[in-house]
C-alpha cells in the first residue's frame, strides 16, 4: 500500500496531549505487522474500526453511548491522538483503544479476516482535486480490503461533507458485490464530529452512508 489517503502533518503537540500519550497504558496499541487478539484485548465485545478520528470527540462520545461495543481508532496525527486518549482517560472509558497509523495498514497487517462488526469513516479528507482522487480513501480496492475484515452483517458508516466524494462512494459501493446499502438520514446519535462543525459553519451538506457488509 504506498498511496497515502492523509496529509503528512507535524502539528504542534501540546503538554496536555503528550501526557495522555506517556500515560496511556493499555489503551494505546503499538502499530506492527502482527494480528491482534481483538477477543483479549477487548474482553469479548464486538469491535469498531474507526478510520480517521481527528481529535477524538465524536469517537469518545459514541464509545460512552455503547459501553457493549469496542472501538479500534487509528488515525496518523499526533495531536489528535493525545486529545482522544485524554477524553477516554477522563471518561474512565474501557471498551476504546488507540493506534497511531494509518488504518488501511493497520486493517491489512493487524486485523484478521472478519474480525470487525463495523467501520466508521467520518469525514475522510475530500480530496478534491481530480489528480488527488486516488488519495481517497473509499475506493474499490480499500472497500474490498475492509469488506475481508469485516463480519457478513457488519456495517460501514461513512459521513462527507463533500458531495462529488458521496457520489463517488455511492459508484464504489454500487460496484461492489460485498457491500449493500446508501444514503441515509443523519443518524440521531452520531455526534457532531470536529470536522463537521467547521463545514455546517461554512453550511456544506451533510451526507451519511450506512452499508451492510454481505
Ligand atoms: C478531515 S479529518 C476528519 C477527522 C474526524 N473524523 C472529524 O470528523 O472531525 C480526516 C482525518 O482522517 C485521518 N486519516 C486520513 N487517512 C487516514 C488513514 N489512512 N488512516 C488513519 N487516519 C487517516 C487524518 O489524519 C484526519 O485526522
Amino acid at each position: 500500500m504506498t498511496i497515502r489517503t492523509y496529509i503528512p502533518r507535524r502539528g504542534r503537540v501540546s503538554k496536555r496531549q503528550a501526557t495522555a500519550i506517556a500515560e496511556a497504558d493499555g489503551l494505546l496499541l503499538p502499530a506492527g505487522d502482527e494480528l491482534l487478539d481483538l477477543g483479549k484485548i477487548f474482553a469479548g465485545l464486538s469491535v469498531v474500526l474507526e478510520i480517521g478520528f481527528g481529535t477524538g470527540s465524536a469517537t469518545v462520545a459514541m464509545a460512552a453511548n455503547d459501553l457493549e461495543l469496542g472501538i479500534l481508532a487509528v488515525d496518523v496525527h499526533t495531536p489528535g491522538l493525545g486529545d482522544l486518549l485524554y477524553r477516554a482517560r477522563e471518561s474512565h472509558l474501557t471498551n476504546i483503544r488507540a493506534i497511531a497509523g494509518d488504518g488501511l495498514v493497520v486493517a491489512e497487517q493487524m486485523l484478521p479476516e472478519l474480525a470487525l462488526a463495523g467501520i466508521r469513516t467520518f469525514f475522510p479528507d475530500p480530496w478534491p482535486k481530480a489528480r488527488h482522487h486516488k488519495r481517497r480513501l473509499v475506493t474499490p480496492l480499500n472497500a474490498a480490503l475492509l469488506a475481508s475484515r469485516t463480519k457478513a452483517g457488519g456495517f460501514w458508516h461513512l459521513a462527507t461533507d463533500w458531495q462529488p466524494y458521496a457520489a463517488q462512494m455511492q459508484e464504489v459501493f454500487a460496484s461492489s458485490t460485498q457491500w449493500l446499502g446508501g444514503v441515509i438520514p443523519r443518524p440521531q446519535d452520531r455526534p457532531v464530529t470536529r470536522y463537521e462543525a467547521t463545514a455546517i459553519h461554512e453550511r456544506r451538506d451533510i451526507t451519511d452512508l450506512w452499508y451492510l457488509r454481505n
